[in-house]
């Protein structure tokens, strides 16, 4: 099994995030954050056999966010002491933290090593000060820099986030890739920039003051980092990540498998007893519900038989191992067209997705879904 936890906290607030997150945290809503989560864990341990009698070991845990770096080091022992150290592990289990690179400092880095993390995820997005201002991080180049270069030498895995967005130079962006890889990063999760209602990028864009990049751009970025990162030795193995063979993220391979993870934290979704949850976004929802003694769940869906195919063909489809072909609907549904536009390939009784099947992602999974009874 999985488990994830996400904190919400964050320094300040980027330009254009939409996750459940706050910069607004006392210590005290620190504290009861992670009361909270305890608290979540406890409930669904006590209304789940197969948890309470720890007939699960544990394979992977990822603190998300958030930005799990703004919290302090004696409060992530605790959050892991009452989760992960309750759970039996897995002999290779993996532990990853995602990091913001001006909140990881070397005290904090080594503090997460003695509390066991093995991976660290850090947000860097972009090297380029121009583009750091666009995207309002708190975080120059010359840190995310220092914060590269000393997670790879603390941390036995680092993975980088990136962002591909307006302003940037093909040029630019590769060498930045390039030099990350060059320090040990060896895992990259790259993120087409994506506008969303109520962040400060989309009213800058319906004020007309600032204009998203054209899609022929990005599609020429997004094509050239496959084939960059490819050339580097690191491949892509689903639509936004990319390694070093066996580098890959564990975490979320089980994601794709379709194995049981628990979520914890507000918004965190589960997949647990063939049902999924998601829980509430806001962070004071959240609370209000686990202090009271409820399950902050703010949906539940029990994943019918039909919702489970679906769901496994299009978490497949992400992926560089593609699909059997004896997965995809038998009515509606071209193969060869698809492969002619150049959106996939058959590979081995495989459909597989390119790089321009995968900027296209979002519409297959629709037809998908419309053809899938
Ligand atoms: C939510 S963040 C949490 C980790 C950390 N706080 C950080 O900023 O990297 C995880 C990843 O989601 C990305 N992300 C958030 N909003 C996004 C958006 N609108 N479009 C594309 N990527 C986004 C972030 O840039 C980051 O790489
Ligand atoms: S991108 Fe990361 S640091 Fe920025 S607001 Fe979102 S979670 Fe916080």
């Amino acid at each position: 099994m999985g488990l994830y936890i996400h904190v919400p906290f964050c320094g300040s607030i980027c330009s254009y995030c939409h996750f459940s997150r706050t910069a607004d945290h006392s210590p005290e809503n620190r504290r009861r954050f992670v009361d909270g989560v305890l608290a979540e864990f406890e409930m669904r341990r006590a209304g789940c056999g197969v948890l309470s009698a720890g007939k699960r070991r544990l394979a992977t845990c990822y603190l998300g966010g958030g930005t799990p770096s703004e919290l302090e080091a004696d409060l992530v022992a605790r959050l892991l002491e009452g989760t992960v150290g309750r759970l039996p592990l897995a002999a290779d289990f993996e532990l990853t933290a995602e990091a913001n690179p001006e909140s990881l400092d070397e005290e904090l880095a080594r503090r997460w090593r003695e509390l066991g993390v093995t991976r660290v995820s850090l947000g860097v997005q972009s090297l380029d000060a121009g583009v750091l201002d666009l995207l309002g991080r708190a975080c120059d180049p010359a840190t995310a820099r220092e914060g590269l270069a000393r997670a790879c030498r603390i941390f036995p895995r680092v993975s980088a986030d990136w962002i591909i967005g307006p302003g940037l130079r093909k040029e630019n962006l590769l060498a930045e890739l390039t030099e990350a890889a060059e320090l040990g990063v060896e895992h990259f999760s790259v993120y087409i920039l994506e506008l969303h209602q109520g962040t400060r990028l989309a009213a800058l864009a319906e004020q007309g003051t600032w204009q998203p990049a054209p899609d022929t751009e990005i599609e020429r970025l997004y094509l050239a980092v496959i084939e960059h990162l490819d050339g580097l030795g690191i491949i892509q193995y689903e639509v936004a990540n990319f390694s070093r063979p066996g580098a890959e993220s564990r975490h979320n391979r089980n994601y794709w498998l379709g194995r049981p993870w628990l979520g914890l934290g507000p918004s965190a979704h589960g997949f647990w007893g063939r049902r999924r949850y998601a829980n509430f976004d806001d962070f004071g929802d959240w609370l209000d519900e686990v202090e009271s003694g409820r399950l902050p769940e703010a949906s539940v869906d029990p994943l019918d038989l039909s919702a489970r195919r679906l769901e496994r063909l299009i978490l497949s489809l992400r992926t560089r191992g593609g699909v059997p072909l004896e997965w995809l609907p038998g009515r509606g549904w071209d193969t060869e067209q698809g492969r002619r536009e150049g959106l996939w390939e058959i590979i081995d009784g495989r459909l597989v997705l390119t790089g321009r099947g995968f900027l296209r992602i979002d519409t297959i999974e629709e037809r998908l879904a419309g053809l899938t009874p």
